[in-house]
């Protein structure tokens, strides 16, 4: 079990609701901002037995390993903004992992987080009416996976040789979605972009794959627009938009 008690120390004024075993931190955070519970609210589990990842996936979520949390985020963005918002968890992730665990991590647009070339964690956005909840998963303490998931992830562990605090990841992790929070509130979603653009190796020059549905289109890209989708050069030259789909590195 985490460390609540020291979590909860170094985050006053926040709710932290902290279980042993949830179907999702999602379903229970849902639960709660349709409750009005105030924003920030943190909820997490050691376990989730139907922890759900993008595209109707499910969440890997081996008990005691990662940190399963999902946060209840009332920012006031306008509705243009929230494929930004979705970057500037990605970049939260990436500054939480880079402070507590020294482990420099690439994006994969729009919020994979890699270490090496495998993911590390996930993060996936939900909205309760006006509530957006941020659901993320962060692969700590693995120290193996699942055969289907052995050459797709990897976990802080695997990566840095050591064991991490998960508390010490969780309180970096509140602190750096607040920050970045506040920072689209009152600058817009330029810096994020700009962030996101330095930040990832994916979104200029890499030849990569997106799945989307039925689709399935190749190319190179070429940087994000102003609203944060990823613009993709298909080999006859022409621009497509990519609003959301898996990318993965081709030749
Ligand atoms: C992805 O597919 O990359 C998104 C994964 C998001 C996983 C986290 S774990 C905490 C929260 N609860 C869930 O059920 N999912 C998110």
């Amino acid at each position: 079990m985490i460390d609540t008690a020291w979590a909860r120390a170094n985050l006053p004024d926040r709710r932290i609701d902290w279980h042993e075993s949830l179907e999702s931190t999602m379903v229970e955070a849902g639960r709660l901002a349709a409750h009005g519970c105030p924003s920030g609210t943190i909820v997490g589990a050691e376990e989730q037995t139907a922890g759900q990842g993008r595209f109707g996936r499910t969440w890997h979520s081996e008990p005691g390993s990662g940190l399963y949390v999902s946060i209840v985020l009332r920012n006031q963005f306008p509705p243009e903004t929230m494929p930004v918002v979705t970057l500037a968890l990605g970049l939260a992730v990436r500054e939480a992992i880079q402070s507590t665990a020294g482990i420099a991590c690439d994006l994969r647009w729009p919020n994979d987080v890699l270490a090496g070339s495998r993911k590390c964690a996930g993060i996936l956005t939900t909205l309760e009416g006006p509530a957006i909840i941020a659901g993320i998963g962060i692969n700590a303490n693995h120290t193996e996976f699942p055969p289907e998931l052995r050459d797709l992830a990897t976990s802080l562990r695997m990566e840095g040789g050591q064991i991490y605090s998960r508390e010490r990841l969780l309180v970096a992790l509140a602190e750096s979605i607040g920050s970045f929070c506040r920072l689209l509130e009152l600058e817009g979603r330029e810096p994020i972009l700009r962030m996101f653009s330095a930040a990832s190796s994916f979104v200029s020059g890499r030849r990569v794959q997106v799945e989307s549905g039925e689709t399935n289109l190749r190319g190179t890209t070429a940087g994000l627009n102003q609203a944060g989708f990823l613009i993709l050069r298909d080999d006859n030259g022409r621009e497509n938009v990519i609003l959301a789909g898996g990318v993965r590195p081709c030749s």
